[in-house]
């Protein structure tokens, strides 16, 4: 009996004594604060959020993509990279980036917007970050348009109060109803904060065929005079663009104070895209289902487009976008 108690007491006591050594106690608090710590960034490591590992612009990665997978769109190449390095670069933005992206249908706009949230967000578009807006699909109904205004509204504010670095792109511009976008503008403008809530790093994008007529136009025009596709230059665009923006009655930019105030940072003209343009797109899109790109498979699919004018027969005019569609049945 006696001996028992006593041989547990030593025991005790001696684990007791190891415990509250220095090194002992020392490896203790640390290891209780290092969980304390991982802990705390356990939440980032596994979820996306608003912090540098998950939001960082890779200008190299930008370059390359805009360089390697973007076919025939030199002008808006070169403008977003421009803008969108200066804009991160700059680290106390008096506005937030926003971009006007302009072209026929299929010629790459919601591609680069995608290539753009790549470079700053580790998840690309599918981060929650990323907020895209399709008017036919959010704001389809022309009669709900105050619910819409004061909804919209409120998803920028909140998600920007939520992370400073969102980006919001807002796709079908000229199936918006006109007005609505105004609703966003105080946003888009140059204030330090709003309410709190500072609106100078977000990027907003919008994307619409509007103005791409016009830039068709010139396309051909330099065509007609013998000059080079990356002879254009945006001069040769940008005023003609805007100007036909603002003035259609049917877009979403019909009259709007967006322009009127120069809260557009670029109008980014997208140029209708030739034969082997189309050609590219396809080679590129066997690579990107790891065939090896045949350039008869590649041929065969840029010569089913329809391409317009109808006596030149220059530039596509669905530009890439049934490329993905038209492969499938020769692979
Ligand atoms: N200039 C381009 N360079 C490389 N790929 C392109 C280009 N344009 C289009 N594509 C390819 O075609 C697909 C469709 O293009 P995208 O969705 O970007 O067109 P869009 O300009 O947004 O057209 P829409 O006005 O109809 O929305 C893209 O996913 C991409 O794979
Ligand atoms: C930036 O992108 C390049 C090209 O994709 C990549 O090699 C590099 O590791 C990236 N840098 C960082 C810091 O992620
Ligand atoms: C952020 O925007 C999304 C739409 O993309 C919306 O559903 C969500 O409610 C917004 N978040 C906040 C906090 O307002
Ligand atoms: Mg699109």
């Amino acid at each position: 009996g006696r001996q028992h108690v006593l041989l547990i007491w030593l025991l005790l006591y001696s684990s007791m004594v190891e415990a509250l050594e220095p090194v002992g106690t020392t490896i203790a608090i640390g290891a209780v604060a290092v969980t304390g710590v991982l802990v705390r960034s356990m939440s980032c490591y596994f979820n996306e959020c608003c912090q540098p590992e998950w939001i960082s612009f890779n200008i190299t990665k930008l370059e390359r993509n805009l360089d390697n997978k973007l076919f025939g769109q030199h002008i808006a190449s070169s403008i977003i990279l421009n803008a969108v390095s200066g804009f991160m670069r700059n680290r106390n933005p008096k506005k937030p980036l926003v971009l006007s992206l302009h072209g026929w249908t299929g010629t790459g706009k919601n591609f680069v917007s995608q290539l753009i949230a790549e470079s700053i967000y580790k998840k690309g578009m599918k981060s929650r970050f990323v907020h895209l807006f399709t008017s036919t699909l959010h704001f389809q109904h022309k009669h709900r348009i105050d619910t819409y205004e004061a909804q919209l509204q409120q998803w920028v504010r909140g998600n920007v109060t939520d992370c400073e670095l969102s980006m919001f792109i807002f796709d079908e511009m000229d199936k918006m109803h006109p007005g609505l976008i105004d609703s966003i503008k105080p946003y888009l403008d140059y204030y330090d904060n709003l309410d709190g809530v500072s609106y100078g790093k977000s990027i907003f994008i919008f994307l619409s065929n509007e103005g791409g007529d016009n830039i068709a136009k010139t396309a051909l025009e330099f065509w007609q005079a013998g000059k080079s596709r990356e002879e254009i230059e945006l001069d040769d665009l940008e005023n003609t663009l805007s100007l036909s923006v603002y003035n259609n009655k049917n877009g979403g930019f019909f009259r709007t104070s967006l322009i009127d105030k120069n809260l557009v940072d670029f109008f980014i003209p997208f140029l209708p895209l030739e034969y082997e343009h189309v050609v590219q797109c396809a080679m590129a899109e066997m690579e990107a289902r790891n065939l090896r790109p045949n350039r008869d498979v590649a041929d065969r699919v840029a010569k089913e487009m329809i391409y317009t004018p109808k006596l030149d027969r220059l530039y596509s005019s669905t530009g890439c976008k049934t490329v993905q569609n038209k492969l499938n049945f020769y692979i």
